[in-house]
């Protein structure tokens, strides 16, 4: 589907060109526009009719030329543009093809003096992919694109526009387990879409089942108490892949993977509730992490830890007030039984830890609410017990666009956990819902090794989104496949 085109002069033929353009102080300065398109584009530019604001586009029909239509898209002035404006930009020029019986799309790259031209390349072709995934499976009338083949116009990498396809079979298994409904995506459904990983990779990926017997033997108390509200049983998701046989350093992902969460006996309210189908979107990422690293064959050993629940309300239920024992031996009052994410975590990576000795580990979760309060949809929280690690991370996040930003971890939150009645309790009962965010790192923290490299990812604004945004449609993003991987690529 995708082409690169090294030289301007040697364009397939196409039903549309896209041709960036930068806001000047002396207004729209072309970029790499084509030779032959000059008079056509420089007619639109000396009108004054197109300003290059970021995102801006405008559409020309062109006669008796190489393409039938030019799109002049806006990257804002120089100095401002980077990579995610350009995958913001790109975006909204793939926007004008949807729905548009377009087959041939081309795409001319510009040059920026502070990004490498791969970078660039990763970037737009990134956009591109991101945009081609939609969620049309319940409407009547789809939005579609016609697009067959996209010609990426001054480039040679067409390694790079690969490898960013491949990462992108990992973001869209993401995207795909999070946006269907929470009764097709149960424990067991998230257990057979790790074992069809295997399947796909036979030879790097290995995935393995824990059903509740099984988890009752391995005394999960907390993870078995979040479950004992639900009809369908949970399952623990263990998937390795081997990336390189010759180290035995791994990393560890444990990702949330609550199938749906009412909140149980302390019932979530309506304006609450509606997207907590989307409560496993770090299990979608963890299972979208191990898709995308086989693919590009990742040369770094991850195992992915996977605690599979419904958080349900019924007669079966958890109830605050009781106290279970934790799989590492710590007891722990529930407080509330909506703080469910962090105790099943809590289990799966003392699991993990106890099987496979990771050199280091990533959780990734939709914990709390109060990450979306404080950092929205942009920027996922991100808290670490190693500086170098969540550096790695950080910059990860400014490569990829998928941004976190730094909380802290103490000193002084944990007396907002102790109990009365247990070791420590799960959730502050504070009525003023102070440090929510942290108080839940801080209690994940109480179940991590001492000197192992940690990070938590707190994605419960940057999973799933009420409204399009950019290069996403409202609804699941896949966040955390490409920050991880490209923070995996860092310790290949
Ligand atoms: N799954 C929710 C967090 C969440 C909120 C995800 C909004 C996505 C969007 C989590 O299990 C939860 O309910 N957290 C509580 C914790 C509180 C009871 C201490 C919260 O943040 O309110
Ligand atoms: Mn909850
Ligand atoms: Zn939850």
């Amino acid at each position: 589907m995708f082409s690169v085109v090294g030289d301007l002069s040697e364009r397939p033929k196409a039903d549309l060109i896209v041709v960036p353009f930068f806001q000047g102080v002396r207004g729209v300065e072309s970029i790499a526009t084509p030779s032959d398109l000059r008079a056509e584009v420089d007619l639109v530019i000396n009108s004054g009719d197109f300003s290059a604001k970021s995102g801006a586009t405008m559409l020309l029909h062109l006669s008796g030329k190489n393409e039938k239509r030019l799109l002049l898209l806006g990257l804002g002035e120089e100095v401002s543009c980077n990579l995610e404006t350009l995958r913001c930009a790109y975006a909204a020029a793939m926007k004008r093809c949807q729905n548009k019986r377009w087959a041939y799309v081309s795409f001319v790259l510009p040059t920026l003096k502070k990004c490498d031209h791969v970078a660039i390349v990763r970037a737009i072709s990134e956009s591109i992919e991101s945009c081609l995934y939609l969620f049309e499976e319940w409407k009547s009338k789809k939005a579609t694109y016609y697009i067959e083949n996209i010609a990426l116009i001054g480039t040679k990498e067409m390694e790079v526009v690969k490898k960013t396809s491949n990462i992108f079979s990992g973001v869209n298994l993401a995207r795909h387990l999070i946006n269907r409904n929470a009764l097709d995506i149960t424990p067991q459904t998230l257990g057979t879409r790790a074992q069809r990983l295997a399947q796909a990779f036979p030879s790097v990926v290995n995935t393995t089942l824990l059903t509740k017997e099984q988890i009752e033997r391995e005394k999960m108390g907390l993870f078995l108490a979040v479950a004992s509200g639900s009809y369908s049983d949970p399952a623990l998701i263990v998937i390795e892949y081997q990336g390189n046989a010759h180290t035995k350093d791994r990393t560890m992902i444990v990702g949330k993977g609550v199938t749906f969460d009412t909140g149980g006996i302390n019932l979530k309210s309506t304006g609450c509730v509606e997207d907590m189908r989307s409560d496993m979107s770090g299990a979608a990422a963890t299972l979208g992490t191990i898709q995308a690293a086989a693919s590009i064959k990742l040369n770094h050993n991850i195992v992915g830890i996977i605690p599979a629940t419904e958080n349900a309300i019924g007669p079966r239920s958890y109830k605050p007030g009781d106290v279970y024992r934790s799989k590492q031996g710590t007891t722990v009052e529930i407080s509330n039984t909506d703080a469910e994410g962090r105790l099943i975590l809590a289990d799966a990576i003392s699991y993990g830890q106890e099987k496979f000795f990771p050199s280091r580990i990533i959780d990734i979760a939709t914990l709390t609410g109060g990450i979306v309060v404080a950092l929205g949809d942009r920027r996922a929280g991100l808290f670490s017990n190693n500086d170098q690690f969540a550096e790695s991370c950080e910059r990860a996040g400014e490569i990829t666009g998928e941004y976190v930003w730094r909380m802290p971890l103490g000193p002084g939150y944990r007396s907002f956990l102790e109990s009365d009645i247990a070791d420590i309790k799960n959730a502050a009962t504070d009525p003023s819902r102070k440090a929510v965010p942290i108080t839940a790192a801080i209690f994940l923290k109480e179940f991590i090794p001492k000197n192992i490299p940690w990070i938590h990812l707190d994605i419960a604004g940057t999973a799933f989104l009420d409204k399009p945004r950019d290069y996403y449609t409202s609804l699941a993003t896949g966040f955390g496949v490409r920050l991880m991987i490209e923070l995996l690529t860092s310790y290949s």
